[in-house]
Order: C-alpha cells, then sequence, then structure tokens
C-alpha cells in the first residue's frame, strides 16, 4: 500500500501488473499490457527480500523512454544477476522502519540514483522545496532523515551482512523442512538471485486455518498482504473486480509468512517447521 499510495498522494493515478505466481514479483509481461501514452513511470517492488526480474523490465522501459523507480524498502542487500537492488532502476527507495532488514529506532529512510540531476531535485525536495535557505520555488516535504537515525543505522550498518547471512541459513533451514512436504510451497530463489529473506513466506492451501493451529501454539505468523491493492476501497473509483489480476488474488488467499529474523534459534526454528508439517499430515 505504501508503494501505491505515493502515487496517489503525488495526484498521479497508479496503475497495476499482475504478479508472478512463484516470485510474488511483478510480471513484466503484464507490466508491459499496462503501459500506455500516459504511462510516466515505472514502479518496481522487490516483495519479500526478492528482487524482481530486472532485465525484461529495464529493456522494455528504455524502449518506452519510461524511468523505473525501485521499491527496494523489503530487499536491501538482495542480489540480482551479480548486482543489488537499488542499483538496477534510475531511482530507488529504501525504508529504515524498525521491522525492516536494517531497522532505525524510528521511522528513516533512504533514495538512492545514479543521477546527478535526479539527486539535485531529490535534495531540494526533501527540504520544503528549498534551493537556498528559506527560498523556495517548488513544494516540497520534510524528507530530512533525522540524525539519531542516521547514527543509529551507521552502527547497524555494519552488522547487516551478518544479519542477512543468518536470515538466509534459516531460509535454508524452513525450506529443507517443508521440501518433501506437499501442500507447502517454501520461496523461491531463482538462479542468479540473492534473496534476503525479509519475510520467509509459504504458500499453503489452507492458509487460514495453518495460521489458526499456529497461534494456538503461540506461534506468530502474518499475512502479507491479505487484500490486493485493485480490490483496496481507496482504489474503489479505479473499478477493478475479482478476477482482474488473478495471481496476486490467488497469492493474498495462500500466502503465510513464518517467524524470521537473524536472532531465531534452531530449537524455535524446528518448532515452527514441526507445527506446521504436523498440520499438514493431518
Ligand atoms: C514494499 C514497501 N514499500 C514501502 C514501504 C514504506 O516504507 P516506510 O514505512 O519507511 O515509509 C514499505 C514498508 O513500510 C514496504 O514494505
Amino acid at each position: 500500500m505504501a508503494t501505491a499510495s505515493a502515487v496517489s498522494a503525488l495526484g498521479a493515478k497508479p496503475v497495476f501488473a499482475d504478479i508472478n505466481p512463484t516470485t510474488y514479483n511483478i510480471d513484466a509481461a503484464q507490466l508491459a499490457r499496462r503501459v500506455t501514452p500516459r504511462t510516466r513511470a515505472i514502479v518496481v517492488v522487490h516483495l519479500y527480500g526478492l528482487a524482481a526480474d530486472m532485465d525484461p523490465i529495464m529493456e522494455f522501459a528504455h524502449s518506452r523512454n519510461l524511468p523505473v523507480v525501485e521499491d527496494s524498502a523489503q530487499a536491501i542487500g538482495a542480489g540480482y544477476k551479480g548486482r543489488r537492488t537499488g542499483s538496477l532502476g534510475d531511482v530507488a527507495c529504501f525504508s529504515f522502519y524498525p521491522t525492516k532488514n536494517l531497522g532505525a529506532c524510528g521511522d528513516a529512510g533512504m533514495i538512492v540514483t545514479n543521477s546527478a540531476k535526479h539527486a539535485e531535485r531529490l535534495r531540494i525536495l526533501r527540504n520544503h522545496g528549498q534551493t537556498e535557505k528559506y527560498v523556495s520555488s517548488e513544494p516540497g516535504w520534510n524528507g530530512r532523515l533525522d540524525e539519531m537515525q542516521a547514527a543509529i543505522l551507521r552502527v547497524k550498518l555494519r552488522h547487516l551482512a551478518a544479519w542477512q547471512r543468518a536470515r538466509q541459513a534459516h531460509a535454508a533451514e524452513y525450506t529443507r523442512h517443508f521440501a518433501q512436504i506437499p501442500g507447502i510451497m517454501p520461496p523461491l530463489v531463482p538462479e542468479g538471485y540473492e534473496h534476503v529473506f525479509h519475510q520467509y513466506t509459504v504458500r499453503a492451501e489452507e492458509r487460514d486455518k495453518l495460521q489458526r493451529v499456529l497461534s494456538e501454539k503461540k506461534i506468530g505468523s502474518a499475512v502479507y498482504y491479505p487484500v490486493p491493492l485493485h480490490l483496496q476501497p481507496l482504489y474503489a473509483s479505479l473499478g477493478h473486480k475479482e478476477g482482474d489480476f488473478p495471481h496476486a488474488e490467488h497469492a493474498a488467499q495462500e500466502v503465510l509468512s513464518l517467524p524470521m529474523y537473524p536472532e531465531l534459534r534452531p530449537a524455535q526454528l524446528a518448532r515452527v517447521a514441526e507445527a506446521v508439517t504436523e498440520f499438514v499430515r493431518h
């Protein structure tokens, strides 16, 4: 929702495209079908910590002369064919919201770009549109990174690679447990990608029942996200109906994110994996 509502907040109209059902990221072919002469930019979310398939997206965007914004809020450090998310599009956004892989002690975020022109404009916008002190030529906002948050993030940044390795080891262990279990589909990591597992999200046909059973065992889990964007009340005026983006709708009914954080202990992980396995076997 944060991605789409940023578009709406500009007074622009978000136009959605369906996902690839195995990666949960935007499908390049679907995207191409949704672009019109009125399209001004393409926004790609790298969901759960896995990069979207950027090569065909960038190729298509260049052919149409459209800029690409990467929403890398969930995917700091994620790899795609030897590069990292945030370096693949024209501009990229990161979130340091406390639950993110690199979390501040409150709200914080970052935009990166290789374009000097975009960087200059963004520096103006983040500070009330000021081109010099107390002189503004366009409306902006307060998008400054608080110094205390920056100080905390600089210290935590040193640990990010180790935390990432821990998440990846936990994910490999979960997947080892689930690989032979029918009815549970572990997250896919395509060849050439490095997943950073902001979430470890499985698909389960009886997702709601599984979540209830886990909850009874005091095991936390979460659904990211239960309502697809095109069916949100905010976007009722776009006139979408159920069935417009079947892969996104199907995923919304089946995805479940299991406990995932660097400090997860082997016994805790085993307890979660056993609870899921037991549910499927009964
Ligand atoms: C994919 C995605 N985009 C954008 C955001 C927004 O980031 P923030 O809350 O730092 O504004 C989030 C998380 O909140 C997110 O998960």
